[in-house]
């Protein structure tokens, strides 16, 4: 199709003038790029900038990850949020190393099968660790496309990703997957982006079914999200790991100075609440519990 052929080389020519420089972009250390790839899943860009070289300076390979306890890994994921990565990521390198021999595996099954490893994160280390012709339909990508071959109707519409799927195997080229598939990220995330895009700077204006045409309408918070008293418990266990994440090695909070310091002031049903979400914390290895008399106490795994 003309249209996707004209896509291709002007989404191109655009990444060679206007593609971000990123410090995980044109390295070829796949655990530097699997380090990436995981921050990246749910944090920001931005944030990632930040706390990307402390992680690495940290933990400079898989191998001294690997060794490291866990308590000072889940501290060193401090400012990036969802906790439970750190832990994984720990799991992933102690796999690594033990059935491995400390490389990663270069195939899909065998990194799908890793913790932490969804079908994005295998076909990102993939594509961006060791160069195989892979694509990549991250957030990013599937609204470009929904909006560039398609005509969204609003903002917030996009095609599912079955039909992206196809779409994207199609457009991939034969040479240079690697620049292709960051040039699509960044033309998601810096002019095709999610609330405001920015179409009169958009290369491919021309070939798109939605350009200047989408109703701009508000995101709201997800709704679907669990909360307790007014924040998604999301946040509030983001809070209770930055309270453990205080404390030395070694030592351990009760249960009622945790609620202290997440409620002001704290009511009764707080602590059997907390103890809920402390029991699901100590479930996904990132909290030990145990009980002084009748008072649980709380300190990292
Ligand atoms: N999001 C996921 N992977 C990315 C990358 N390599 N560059 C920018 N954003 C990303």
């Amino acid at each position: 199709m003309r249209g996707q052929a004209e896509f291709s080389r002007k989404v191109i020519s655009w990444y060679k003038r206007e593609g971000r420089t990123l410090p995980w972009r044109g390295i070829r250390d796949p655990y530097r790029i699997l380090v990436s790839e995981i921050m990246l899943q749910q944090t920001q860009v931005q944030r990632v900038l930040e706390k990307y070289p402390v992680f690495l300076k940290a933990f400079p390979s898989l191998r001294t990850l690997a060794r490291a306890p866990r308590s000072t890994v889940i501290r060193s994921w401090q400012g990036m949020g969802y906790n439970n990565r750190a832990v994984r990521l720990h799991l992933l390198a102690q796999t690594v190393m033990e059935s491995f021999d400390g490389k990663l595996p270069e195939d899909y099954e065998s990194l799908h099968a890793l913790p932490g490893i969804g079908p994005y994160t295998a076909r990102a280390v993939l594509s961006s660790a060791f160069g195989k012709r892979e694509a990549i339909v991250d957030i990013n990508v599937r609204r470009l496309f929904s909006r560039v071959f398609w005509r969204m109707p609003t903002t917030r519409t996009m095609r599912p990703e079955k039909e992206i799927w196809p779409l994207a195997e199609s457009l991939l080229p034969k040479k240079g997957v690697y620049d292709w598939n960051q040039a699509l990220m960044d033309m998601g995330a810096t002019v095709c982006r999610a609330r405001n895009p920015l179409c009169d700077e958009c290369p491919v204006s021309e070939v798109c079914h939605s350009r200047a045409r989408m109703k701009s309408t508000v995101q709201t918070t997800s709704s679907k999200e669990a909360h307790y008293r007014g924040l998604p418990v999301r946040i509030r266990r983001g809070h209770i790991i930055e309270r453990l994440r205080n404390i030395p090695d070694g030592a351990s909070v009760s249960i009622h100075g945790i609620a202290a310091q997440l409620f002001d002031p704290h009511v009764p049903e707080d602590v059997p609440w907390l103890e809920g979400v402390l029991r699901t914390l100590e479930k996904d290895g990132l909290v030990q519990l145990k009980r002084r008399g009748r008072i649980l106490r709380a300190a990292l795994r």
